[in-house]
């Protein structure tokens, strides 16, 4: 009996390996344009500063709580991205939540005990709903170093239908780069690069502009 279900399988894989790809995509519901799947994003460690409580406001500028007329210090920076899966599209809804610490290195965090005084007008925490489109955009701050850390914010990434998706992204010519253990323990300078950004000046705006594009490591039915 052994032999003959042995018999069996090594037929299955014959003949599975004998069936064109394309026979494969068809049967499977596989489409085409997987055959070329991006790279995800690498996933970072959450950290221990994700809010215990979140601020009075949520929304995607860091830069002033509510309608505060105070604005957080710091250089202004305007991020932005499109999220897509590993086939290039994007989820029907997801949602981008960031945190960080202010231009002090301080994060709006119980556990964070240094000394330095907090800067009460910055925000430290927004989330972003992105629509259809895959597109989301904050305003915050270029972030800072901070003891043992390069300059990073925090982004958390979830929605319907995938795993959520926790990394941390990075300033382009920061000199702490090359020593920062978080972002080396990514051992593929190409994978460690699709978390650096080039946050750039743009004439006749204020703030300085970063394009972070994040793929999730799925492959949606949408
Ligand atoms: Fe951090």
């Amino acid at each position: 009996m052994k032999n003959v279900t042995d018999s069996a399988r090594r037929n299955t894989i014959k003949h599975l390996l004998s069936v064109p790809i394309a026979a494969v995509v068809a049967a499977t519901g596989l489409r085409p344009a997987q055959a070329g799947l991006l790279v995800p994003t690498p996933m970072q460690s959450r950290g221990p500063f994700y809010p215990t409580e979140y601020p009075a406001d949520t929304d995607n500028d860091l830069l002033k709580i509510g309608e505060s007329a105070s604005l957080a210090q710091g250089r202004a920076v305007r991020l932005s991205g499109k999220i897509v899966d590993r086939a290039g599209r994007s989820p029907r809804e997801a949602v981008v939540e960031i945190w960080q610490c202010d231009a002090q290195g301080r994060y709006r965090h119980p556990w964070d005990r240094r000394s330095t005084p907090l800067d009460t007008a910055f925000q430290g925490y927004g989330r972003y709903r992105v629509g259809a489109d895959g597109n989301y955009w904050f305003r915050t701050i270029k972030p800072v170093p901070y003891p043992g850390r390069t300059p990073h914010i925090h982004f958390l990434i979830r929605g319907p239908g995938f795993e959520p998706l926790v990394t941390q992204m990075y300033v382009h010519g920061e000199a702490d780069n090359d020593r920062d253990g978080i972002l080396n323990s990514i051992r593929d300078p190409q994978r460690r690069a699709q978390l650096i950004v080039d946050l750039k000046s743009i004439a006749g705006s204020v703030e300085l502009h970063g394009r972070f594009d994040i793929i999730i490591d799925a492959v949606l039915g949408v």
